[in-house]
């Protein structure tokens, strides 16, 4: 009892509400929420029941004084065969009919919807690269999405296995190299949720993080257009810095909306939640990051470069004018 007791603390000590599926934000999980909470209400009516009768069968043909030799043996009682079959065959039913329904209701495809927001999620050792076909932008690490509106994600992976999953929006769903996997999300409410990784993908998979950030329609709009934007005039301060990142970063790195590239596309990047998806967004960080990205993130292919400090701090303030 002490170990179980101890056990049950510890797990206690495992919620993070902005990883919970407990806290669903959106119907995907609100749904899922409901299966899980269905089966598990079965589940302990059932235990309650057996455990019951057990104990009244325990109490009431316990053996007592004077009861000696083997007591009366019987076998065969068709009304109880039937009760416990039944009752077994409608609690299948409870249980199946709405999995079966929201099983097929949740594979809908809603990609060629109208109001519905395509994104194409490529995975990456260890970074994720969102681009919304529709609207010609292509960005990193943060998922930007508007509020009430149902998301179609195309899902893929661009060199090993990983698991796209944002646990308060629903399930996760596998990205593969070459299979091309499709689902929806929605979120209700506006704000910042967390993303993970959730297959084993190499040396940083636990730091394969994501953000999203859920707007209202409006500002969402307002992203759009300052990602479709053409890049602002980089201000004098700044302009040794682009000349840096134009010599050591670019080759990796595009900082347009819609580019495609090798490493995370940078266009909007000083607006992003967090550097490399999980440290906080500071100076202090940024240059940590450039300085000594294995130890940040092992196994990831970012290279230290060799910038002296003074080139870094230059850098640095090339990559705050990214909003
Ligand atoms: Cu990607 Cu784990």
């Amino acid at each position: 009892m002490p170990l179980i007791a101890m056990m049950a603390l510890l797990l206690t000590g495992c919620g993070d509400e902005s990883l919970s599926a407990l806290k669903p934000k959106g119907p995907v999980a609100q749904e899922q929420l409901f299966l899980v909470m269905l089966s598990l209400g079965i589940m302990i009516f059932v235990f309650v029941v057996v455990m019951a009768i057990y104990i009244y069968v325990l109490i009431r043909y316990r053996k007592r004084k004077g009861q000696d030799g083997i007591p009366k043996q019987v076998e065969g009682n068709h009304k109880l065969e039937i009760v416990w079959t039944v009752i077994p065959i409608i609690l299948l039913l409870i249980l199946a009919v709405p999995t079966v329904t929201l099983t097929f209701k949740q594979a809908e495809d809603y990609r060629d919807k109208e109001n519905a927001l395509h994104v194409k999620v490529t995975a990456h050792q260890y970074w994720w690269q969102f681009e919304y076909p529709d609207l010609g932008i292509v960005t990193a690490q943060d998922l930007v999405i508007p509020e009430g509106k149902y998301i179609a994600f195309d899902v893929i992976a661009s060199d090993v296995n990983h698991s796209f999953w944002i646990p308060t929006l629903g399930g996760k769903l596998d990205a593969n190299v070459g299979i091309n996997n499709t689902f929806y999300l929605r979120a209700d409410e506006t704000g910042i949720l967390k993303g993970k990784c959730a297959e084993l993908c190499g040396a940083s998979h636990a730091l394969m993080d994501f953000k999203v950030n859920v707007m209202s329609e409006e500002d969402f709009n307002n992203w759009v257009a300052k990602m479709t934007a053409p890049p602002a005039a980089v201000p004098a301060e700044a302009q040794r810095g682009e000349q840096i990142f134009k010599d050591n970063c670019l080759s990796c790195h595009a900082v347009s909306g819609n580019g495609l590239s090798f490493g995370p596309n940078l266009n909007g990047f000083a607006s992003r939640e967090t550097i490399a998806g999980i440290l906080e967004f500071t100076d202090e960080n940024l240059k940590a990051w450039i300085k000594n990205p294995q130890e940040v993130k092992p196994g990831n292919k970012m290279p230290a470069l060799p910038l002296s400090d003074e080139d870094i701090d230059e850098l640095v303030k090339y990559l705050n004018t990214l909003k």
